[in-house]
């Protein structure tokens, strides 16, 4: 474990060690989607050799199975689903047992993942609310059909190209009213003005050249920002257990919140370290 400022970094794999840890007032996280090949077992490795093959040009938008579609094709799909399903259930679960009651879980997946993250919330927790993120726009996506078939021209595709991503918001069940909550814990409002400015539940952020680094799914930082100061009050501990490359925990330390992050990839794990690192001086040169 790495202990910088108010963070608190660990190598390790999220579901061993989420039960070892304290009480926590928000999670904000982006784990895996499951881009069927790559399922739940997101790695930099995974990731590189499934670029390399060809497999995926572009997360997220050539989430192939491969292979002509067939009954066999199917009950492979459903398979990974299933395994997916089953991940996300142990996931949440485990992550309400460590939740302060009122505390928020946001979550985020994509166009085709969103259902199962909206499941996997309601057996455990109250979903709140459902925010999309604009994602900048790219090349029409999919197989072109003029590669396969004569006479069928370019814009003819396998599939038009994704620009959002969901972003699922539940909280703990409480018991009372929000008040009685927020008096015993402090938690269960939402700072509905982040940087000052009102927000809905569409957001448009961008990634800018700061949010390049050697990871295919870095969150804009100006986005993470704006859902840490949302979601958790000052001083208190927001938990990203899909660090990846540790924008949650940046955002933290911009935003005087504590953070706890779990990483299991070495690369990105270094990659977060280095950040925070950077942020905190960044915080310091400001102060003097
Ligand atoms: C979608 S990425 C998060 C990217 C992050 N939002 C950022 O801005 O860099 C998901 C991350 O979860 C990590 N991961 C996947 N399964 C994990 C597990 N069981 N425990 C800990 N980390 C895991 C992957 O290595 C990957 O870096």
């Amino acid at each position: 474990m790495e202990r910088i400022g108010n963070c608190r970094l660990i190598l390790g794999d999220s579901f061993d060690v989420l039960p070892k840890l304290c009480k926590v007032d928000a999670i904000i996280t982006d784990p895996p989607y499951n881009y069927d090949l790559l399922n739940f077992d997101w790695n930099s490795k995974d990731i590189k050799r499934n670029i390399g093959s060809g497999m995926i040009t572009h997360v997220p938008y050539n989430n192939v199975l491969g292979g002509a579609r067939d009954d066999k094709w199917y009950k492979r799909l459903s398979k990974f689903d299933k395994k997916f399903y089953d991940k996300l259930k142990q996931f949440v679960q485990l992550a309400d047992a460590i939740m302060s009651e009122g505390a928020f879980l946001v979550q985020f997946s994509d166009h085709k993942s969103t259902g199962f993250v909206q499941a996997s919330h309601k057996r455990y927790l109250y979903i709140k609310d459902s925010l999309v993120w604009i994602r900048s726009s790219g090349p029409a996506r999919g197989r072109p059909a003029s590669r396969d078939v004569e006479g069928l021209p370019d814009e003819y595709r396998t599939t038009i190209t994704n620009m959002w991503e969901s972003i699922i918001v539940s909280q703990t069940r409480i018991i009372g009213n929000t008040p009685d909550v927020y008096k015993r814990t402090g938690l269960g409002y939402v700072n509905t003005r982040p940087n000052g400015e009102l927000v809905t539940n569409i957001f448009y952020d961008k990634k800018t050249k700061y949010d390049k680094f050697d990871h295919v799914s870095v969150k804009p930082l100006t986005l993470m920002c704006k859902l840490v100061q949302m979601y958790c009050p000052v001083n208190r501990i927001v938990l990203d257990p899909f660090m990846g490359t540790g924008t949650t925990g940046v955002a933290c330390v911009e935003h005087n919140r504590k953070f706890i992050g779990i990483e299991r990839d070495r690369n990105n794990f270094d990659i977060a370290c280095d950040r925070i690192n950077d942020a905190i001086n960044n915080q310091r040169k400001k102060l003097w």
